[in-house]
């Protein structure tokens, strides 16, 4: 399965909020101190003073890499002012990886900015790249020798919508022109971000790093719904939306799928592609709104027997999904990381079947040439779900407020089993062929 030479990296995901607590200096915890979400991150799992105790456990699951972000609000708690202790603090972290075999993949941005970066407009400000540049430029400085594999940015759309177009996430905004000025602020991001961290080891004469964005992709099915069929205006609409703007949106050239990677420079700006994969949506367009450009997800009644199941999160699991995705992405021609895919349950054979499925779905795009660099399970630990709180249960592993013991669930060995059956060992018998 493609070039023997190319490494392939497994393992879990976390994110700084998410999991290690007390992050006082991030918008969100402002926004949870406001009383805006079902219940604040508090302790989380504890993470940051745990890491030891959890690289183990991914260690003993297996695991050839970790995936985690560093808290821009902890190295950076006020304009200018670097925590040392902070960032020495990320460097044990990846030490400790590399010590226990274990692949670091660093997020410099999950969703959180810090609150003096907030005062300053943070991302709809111009000013913003910079302020992004300067913090990635600290954190190249003091652990690019480490880290070969970075992501700037998780999921820029996702924070977009939920910031700035629904309003759930802070600064809570229901406006498409700040939607559209953070999207470009964002790219800007990237780019400089990509660019210091290439300059930083090319001074240095450091091996080239790889550096890439995660971007969520979703798999959009047109709504077959067609009760009004009889008037025209409705048919002409279902017609121009339901049809032609979905297949744009399904092609990968409007906004979720593609919007952010279209408007890069792909082939000066990314050295992989990481994708995050989760679910399936049906939708339609009944109204056109600017504050909704996906339509309107259609309930799901209608589609019952189409839906084989649901999560925790009510999202529905569409395996396929991922390998559609997989293949419209090779028209980059870029090595792909799957950057997170998992389910939210508290049945661990429906956690089995969810990876089972994903990674056979996976190899099979591998099989049709599309160069699988890892593979990515969401999330090593439970965790703080944002304005979900601590109901979703993604982990491999029980964490989170007042649970003091680590227990690995039934479901999660099945990751390391599947993997090293689909990927690591054809890469073994291609080797030994040749
Ligand atoms: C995000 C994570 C989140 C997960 C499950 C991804 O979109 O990167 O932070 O916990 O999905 O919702």
């Amino acid at each position: 399965m493609g070039n023997p030479q190319t490494p392939f990296y497994f393992g879990a995901a976390t994110s700084s909020h998410q999991v290690e607590g007390g992050n006082r200096f991030n918008d969100w915890w402002q926004w949870e101190t406001e009383g805006r979400v079902r219940e604040p991150s508090g302790p989380a799992c504890s993470h940051y003073e745990r890491f030891r105790e959890d690289a183990g456990l991914a260690a003993e699951l297996g695991h050839t890499a970790h995936r985690f972000s560093i808290e821009w609000s902890r190295v950076e708690p006020a304009e200018g002012d670097w925590n040392e202790e902070a960032l020495e603090h990320y460097r044990s972290v990846i030490l400790d990886l590399r010590a226990r075999g274990l692949e670091p993949f660093v997020t410099l941005h999950h969703f959180t900015n810090p609150v003096w970066f907030v005062h300053k407009g943070a991302w709809e400000s111009d000013q913003a790249a910079f302020y992004f540049g300067r913090f990635v430029k600290k954190v190249a400085g003091h652990l690019g020798e480490q880290v070969k594999y970075w992501i700037t940015i998780n999921e820029p759309m996702v924070y977009v919508y939920k910031s700035f177009l629904e309003g759930a996430w802070p600064p809570g905004k229901q406006s498409f022109s700040a939607c559209m000025r953070v999207v470009r602020h964002l790219i800007y991001g990237h780019i400089e971000a990509y660019r210091i961290i290439h300059q930083h080891y090319q001074d240095h004469g450091f091996e080239k790093p790889w550096v890439s964005i995660a971007k969520h992709v979703i798999q959009f099915d047109p709504c077959r719904r067609d009760s009004k069929k009889d008037r025209l205006m409705t048919a002409l609409r279902d017609w121009f939306f339901n049809h032609l703007y979905l297949q744009a949106l399904t092609t990968g050239f409007l906004f979720f799928p593609g919007f952010f990677l279209e408007f890069l420079p792909v082939r000066d700006s990314l050295d992989f592609i990481g994708v995050n994969y989760y679910f399936r949506d049906f939708i339609r367009f009944e109204r056109v709104k600017a504050t909704d450009p996906f339509g309107e997800i259609c309930d799901q009644k209608h589609h019952a027997s189409e839906i084989l199941e649901t999560t925790q999160m009510g999202w529905q699991v569409r395996p396929e999904g991922l390998f559609q995705r997989l293949l419209a992405l090779q028209k980059y021609g870029k090595p792909v990381v799957i950057a997170e895919n998992g389910i939210a349950t508290d049945d661990e054979d429906q956690r089995r079947r969810y990876i089972t499925s994903h990674l056979q779905f996976t190899a099979l795009a591998a099989r049709q040439g599309v160069k699988i660099l890892g593979f990515f399970y969401w999330s090593l630990l439970d965790n703080f779900e944002w304005d979900r709180g601590y109901g979703p249960k993604f982990g491999l592993i029980t964490a989170g407020p007042g649970i003091a013991g680590r227990k690995i669930k039934q479901g999660a060995y099945v990751l390391t089993e599947m993997c090293r059956k689909l990927f690591t060992k054809a890469k073994e018998e291609v080797a030994h062929a040749s």
